[in-house]
């Protein structure tokens, strides 16, 4: 394994939560007496939660990896030595996790990096259906060296079936038999359409345990097999990820920061924050909250409790990104509503160090910035942004990454995997469905002509025209 104890802790991830405080941002913030009784109510949300965690099978994941580790590493392997380029077809759950953890560990630039640089064959998730975006891939894959990874956990879901069988009918005509050498599947091993054409094809394959949704599906081979094939050392994501559930199982909240934070967004909430905004403060986290955007929003927007009755909860999550966004969105973050939080993610340790050097010596106001470095400008923006969002009396907290490596990043998965869990306990809500989201796929497959949709189709019909008054 490749982390213990000392080096562990020294690469633990913290969470500061000083500004989510009345205390610290004054009378918009959480009082002591608040988080008392939020504390008290999570006492048993906690013993709810350990009751489940037999259903909760992605909470295994980091535990249970003997086998299709092995198996993962060995395909990855098989993938690096013969292919040029690795494509993952999918959507959702089924893709954003992957580009969360390629844009963290990678080379930022990897894909144009030349060969004997990479680690891997370059890598493309194409988790959308855009003509033009499918169009372009088939333009610069050579079918020859490409190796097409198709993720779904359904087997059914419209876009990712529409891809494959694009690239299967592409990779036909060009290979002939021999196709079915370039498609790995990763998919339910017991339902679905997927899991059928894969055996009739002869496709490899890997499965999404049971008890592990799309969007909390990152740490099974969904995610584990694009991160091996680009050489992410994929037990010290997976250590990172147990790490942080032992920490996490602490049952004192004031000692678990999934717990805590889970507890301060829903206290927040309570107060009108309907809006959960993430700003990474390093490119390398860029994706992580388009990831958590998913999480956090399927997860908790829901209309009815777990009594059936109609809450309409959830937080709508925002993504942005530090500095860049403070030319864009900090505005409204410092003088706008006070209807939302932000949780800041900080990086104290760069993997580079880039130096302003001396150039403009004789413009004291540009002079300045000489003899400082990237480093520290980037992370004094932040402890600015975090200043000026919290004197304006705005709720935030900060998560803290030592760096951004395989530990710290398998760490943060798991910590907001259980803070959403966590949150949906605290809300009395099924954090694990998505009816809204199956709402559109089902209207998608009556739309399309899928056989056994044709009540939602007649459904969809009778909706009526849209009104041409209304349209200018
Ligand atoms: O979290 C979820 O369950 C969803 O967002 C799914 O990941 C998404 O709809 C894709 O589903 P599937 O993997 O079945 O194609």
């Amino acid at each position: 394994m490749a982390y213990r104890c000392e080096k562990a802790d020294a690469m633990r991830i913290h969470m500061d939560y000083n500004n989510m405080m009345a205390e610290n941002i004054g009378k918009n913030g959480i009082c002591e007496d608040e988080l008392a009784k939020m504390a008290e109510k999570s006492a048993e949300c906690i013993y709810a939660m350990e009751k489940k965690r037999g259903s909760m099978k992605w909470r295994d994941l980091p535990y249970d990896r003997c086998e299709t580790v092995e198996r993962i590493k060995k395909t990855a392997e098989y993938v690096r030595e013969n292919f040029e380029s690795f494509v993952v077809l999918g959507i959702g759950g089924s893709a954003l996790g992957p580009i969360a953890v390629q844009q963290a560990l990678n080379h930022m630039r990897y894909n144009e990096l030349p060969r004997e640089k990479r680690s891997g064959p370059k890598i493309y998730i194409e988790d959308n259906v855009d003509p033009e975006r499918m169009e372009s891939l088939l333009d610069i894959i050579n079918p020859e060296t490409a190796m097409f990874n198709v993720i779904t956990k359904s087997g059914s879901t419209s876009e990712t079936m529409s891809q494959l069988m694009i690239i299967t009918s592409y990779l036909r005509r060009e290979l002939g038999a021999a196709y079915s050498k370039h498609i790995i599947a990763t998919t339910d091993e017991h339902k679905g359409n997927l899991i059928k054409i894969a055996k009739q094809e002869g496709y490899e394959t890997f499965f999404v345990p049971d008890g592990v949704g799309g969007r909390f599906s990152e740490l099974c081979p969904v995610g584990l097999l694009p991160a091996a094939v680009c050489g992410i050392d994929i037990d010290a994501l997976l250590d990172g990820a147990k790490y942080m559930d032992g920490i996490c199982s602490e049952r004192n909240i004031y000692a678990n920061p999934a717990y805590m934070s889970a507890a301060l967004e829903v206290c927040a909430m309570e107060k009108g924050c309907n809006i959960s905004v993430m700003m990474p403060y390093a490119d390398s986290l860029k994706y992580m909250a388009d990831w958590y955007a998913q999480l956090w929003a399927e997860s908790l927007g829901k209309r009815v409790n777990n009594a059936g009755e109609e809450v309409r909860c959830g937080q709508t999550p925002v993504k942005a990104l530090g500095v860049t966004d403070q030319h864009s969105q900090v505005q409204l973050y410092t003088e706008g509503p006070f209807d939302k939080t932000l949780t800041f993610l900080a990086v104290e340790n760069f993997r580079a160090h880039v130096e302003i050097p001396h150039a403009f010596d004789d413009i004291p106001d540009v002079a300045f910035l000489s003899g400082h470095t990237l480093n520290e400008l980037i992370n004094s923006e932040r402890r600015a942004t975090e200043y000026a969002v919290t004197k304006s009396g705005h709720m935030n907290k900060t998560i803290i990454l030592p760096e951004v490596n395989a530990f710290t990043l398998g760490q943060l998965i798991c910590l907001l995997e259980l803070q959403t869990a966590f949150a949906g306990e605290l809300l009395s809500i099924n954090a694990f469905d998505q009816p809204g989201v199956e709402e559109g796929k089902n209207a998608t497959y009556a739309l399309l002509g899928r056989p056994g949709y044709d009540d939602k189709r007649r459904e969809l019909i009778s909706a009526g025209e849209k009104t041409a008054r209304y349209i200018i």
